[in-house]
């Protein structure tokens, strides 16, 4: 799949995209720290993403971690579609809550928003998060 970061504000970054080849139903969906999805379980991406630390949980609950995205839903073929905004990070290459340089994280089920981390059992996708090279001037 391919999913696409757009900071729309100082602090909101909105990321939308189509991913395939999923089991139908509810999958886990989290930043994780590390920008590395080189190990094959995906293990490389480390813990999540959570700067403030605090407990892991609902995205709208009001304590979460940072990188605690909730779920997406795959359809009956496996597709899901992807648009999650995200409050309170940028795409700031440094700077306060960026995740640049980090990896959004796919797991096999869904997160039931237990403590310590949702759950969700194996990471089944994994991509780095890249800074949009495109200069605008
Ligand atoms: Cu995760
Ligand atoms: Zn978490």
């Amino acid at each position: 799949g391919m999913l696409h970061l757009i900071q729309h504000d100082n602090s909101n970054v909105l990321i939308q995209g189509r991913v395939t080849g999923l089991t139908p139903g509810l999958h886990g969906f989290h930043i994780h720290v590390n920008g590395n999805c080189d190990s094959p379980d995906g293990m490389s991406a480390g813990g999540h993403y959570a700067p403030a630390g605090g407990r892991h949980g609902a995205p709208s609950s009001k304590d979460h971690h940072l990188g605690d995205l909730g779920n997406i839903e795959a359809d009956r073929s496996g597709v899901a579609n992807v648009s999650v905004d995200v409050q309170g990070v940028s795409l700031a290459l440094i700077g306060l809550n960026s995740i640049v340089d980090r990896a959004v994280v796919i797991h096999a089920g869904a997160d039931d928003f237990s403590d310590p981390a949702g759950n969700s059992g194996a990471r089944v996708a994994c991509g780095v998060i890249e800074q949009d090279m495109d200069m605008r001037m």
